[in-house]
């Protein structure tokens, strides 16, 4: 694993500029894509890009990493409208290819509806990601097994939590979304991790040199031949 530690903004631009070479050298490239406070900085810079001319995504594909379950269509927390309003509409992506899991994706008899839509695309060129605070990818949470598909999954009682600040109450976040397994995430051929602040350090420093487990999902990514990470100094004060 690469390990980059930058400030937030050069991250953004960094990270950016990971997509302005493999658009430029794939300009249909699959790109798997995270929702979460982490990605912003990212995605106001690639709008930016896109805007000045540096990069296009006309041709480009994208799949998303998680989607709530259970809230209704529009809803001002779903992921839908969190990528609509944060990257597809400032960009130029064909909304009509860019997918969100959601519940029939995950209910055909093998349950592979979503991976074998990604491979139907030729597979994930570069794999967006953050990671939470107790260590999970996508909502993978500690325990998910290293071989899960795309699948229904339970919401820990810390993931609610930090995501409360998105919701009224703590009663209105979801218990369940439908998320890339961890396999899905890791048949992607590169992978780019993004953490930034002081309460991602402990996750961060597990992930990077703790030992493989399932109990730290993003440990997983120990395994693959191609991940960079880039933390803020915040984050890398473990390493
Ligand atoms: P955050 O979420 O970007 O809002 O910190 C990351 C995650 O939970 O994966």
């Amino acid at each position: 694993m690469k390990v980059i530690v930058q400030s937030p903004e050069q991250i953004a631009k960094l990270a950016a500029e990971q997509y302005r070479a493999l658009l430029g050298e794939k300009p249909n490239a699959v790109l798997g894509l995270a929702t979460g406070s982490t990605p912003l900085g990212l995605y106001r810079e690639l709008a930016r890009l896109n805007k000045a001319g540096a990069l296009s995504f006309a041709r480009a594909t994208s799949f998303n990493l998680d989607e709530y379950d259970g809230l209704p269509a529009g809803h001002a927390q779903s992921y839908r409208t969190f990528m609509d309003e944060n990257l597809f509409s400032h960009i130029d992506i064909p909304i009509e290819r860019t997918y969100i899991p959601g519940r029939a994706d995950v209910s055909d008899a093998d349950g592979q509806g979503y991976d074998a839509a990604i491979a139907r695309a030729g597979g994930i060129d570069l794999q967006l990601l953050g990671i939470g605070n107790n260590g999970h990818i996508g909502f993978n949470e500690p325990c998910t097994p290293f071989g899960s598909r795309t699948h229904l999954a339970e919401l820990t009682p810390s993931t609610r939590e930090a995501n409360t600040r998105f919701f009224s109450s703590i009663g209105e976040v979801p218990t369940q979304a439908i998320t890339m397994g961890i396999r899905t995430v890791m048949n992607a051929r590169a992978i780019l991790l993004i953490a930034l602040g002081a309460a991602k350090a402990e996750a961060l420093r597990a992930t990077v040199s703790g030992p493989v487990t399932e109990l730290v999902p993003a440990s997983v990514l120990q395994l693959h031949p191609n991940v960079t990470i880039y933390a803020d100094s915040d984050a890398a004060k473990l390493l």
